[in-house]
């Protein structure tokens, strides 16, 4: 009953987003390290070891329970701002100012991406390569092209400003006096190490 009625409070939605997307986070920076391996060559390797523990689907109903929570939580948040700005009669046809409007963007071009990347990597329909398996192949052979640099370059960075503010965000109501640098610290390492990936292999230092 309690928890019910701590959902309903906006100060409840903003604690659900504040820990999904510490949930989501924690997937990210995991995934980051992850990828790395591709510069010892133990790309493959970490791919199957990652299936014979035992962890993909777990992870995998984690991560949906928690983009779906975190999605909620934020549609009606906005949709609450939105009334409460509506009875005030506000001249400014835009809601929520400038953060607000970039983290809803940011969300919905990040939820774009991962539908894309899941095809691309995960089931191989669009990638050039697209072998099972050969995870270390089908990155190469995506990286290939500067069109999918580009694209994977432009999710990444709409990441790095999601992560920027909503670390900030998350920091501050947990008051945390260097919530600022936090935040534009996990935005500089995330994107940093994603990017590193595409980059390596557009420029040839992986292949
Ligand atoms: C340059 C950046 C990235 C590279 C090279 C990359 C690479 C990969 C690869 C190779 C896979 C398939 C792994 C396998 O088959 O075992 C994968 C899966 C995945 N990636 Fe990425 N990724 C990148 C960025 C991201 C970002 C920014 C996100 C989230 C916002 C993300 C979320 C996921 C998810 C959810 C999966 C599915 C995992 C599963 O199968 O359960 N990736 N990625």
């Amino acid at each position: 009953m309690d928890t019910i009625r701590l959902y309903r409070s906006t100060i409840g939605k903003k604690a659900v987003m504040a820990v999904t997307g510490g949930v989501l986070l924690l997937y990210v920076v995991a995934h980051m390290v992850g990828n790395l391996s591709i510069f010892t060559g133990g790309l493959d390797d970490y791919g199957r070891w990652l299936r014979a523990v035992g962890v993909v689907w777990p992870v995998r109903i984690g991560l949906l329970a928690a983009v779906a929570l975190h999605f909620a939580a934020a549609y009606q948040l906005t949709a609450r701002s939105r009334k409460a700005r509506g009875r005030y009669a506000h001249r400014r046809p835009v809601q929520g100012g400038y953060a607000a409007r970039t983290m809803r963007w940011g969300g919905v071009i990040i939820g774009l991406f991962v539908v894309y990347h899941l095809l691309d990597l995960t089931a191989g329909y669009l990638n050039p390569h697209g072998v099972e398996g050969e995870i270390h192949a089908n990155v190469v052979a995506d990286f290939r092209h500067w069109y999918v640099v580009l694209a994977y370059a432009i999710a990444v960075l709409a990441l790095g400003f999601h992560l920027r503010h909503g670390v900030w965000s998350a920091a501050q109501t947990l008051g945390v006096t260097t919530s600022r640098v936090l935040g534009l610290t996990v935005a500089i390492v995330v994107c940093g190490g994603f990017l590193s990936v595409p980059f390596a292999v557009v420029t040839g230092v992986v292949s």
